[in-house]
């Protein structure tokens, strides 16, 4: 079976408000909490995760996309409450 993959893009601002926190984009910061957590994740060795430049949706941070042999997603959004 060929491997799902979950993009994400290292770019991305922290907020709509703030670019940056703690020094680096929120992207990268949501990029190495999925790397984290996929740690000890039981799908693990499904996923390949794969850190990107862009994903261009650039005014709707942090942008991930997926790709899957076989299936199709259209946008997901999520929101923070
Ligand atoms: S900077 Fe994240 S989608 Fe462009």
């Amino acid at each position: 079976m060929s491997k799902h993959t979950v993009f994400i893009c290292k770019s991305c601002a922290f907020s709509f408000a703030q670019r940056d926190y703690l020094g680096q984009r929120g992207g990268k910061h949501l990029c190495d909490r999925i790397q984290d957590l996929a740690q000890n994740w039981h799908l693990k060795d499904d996923f390949f995760l794969q850190e990107v430049e862009c994903l261009s949706a650039c005014n709707r941070p942090c942008v991930v996309a997926f790709a899957s042999p076989k299936k199709q997603f259209s946008c997901l959004e999520i929101y923070y409450l």
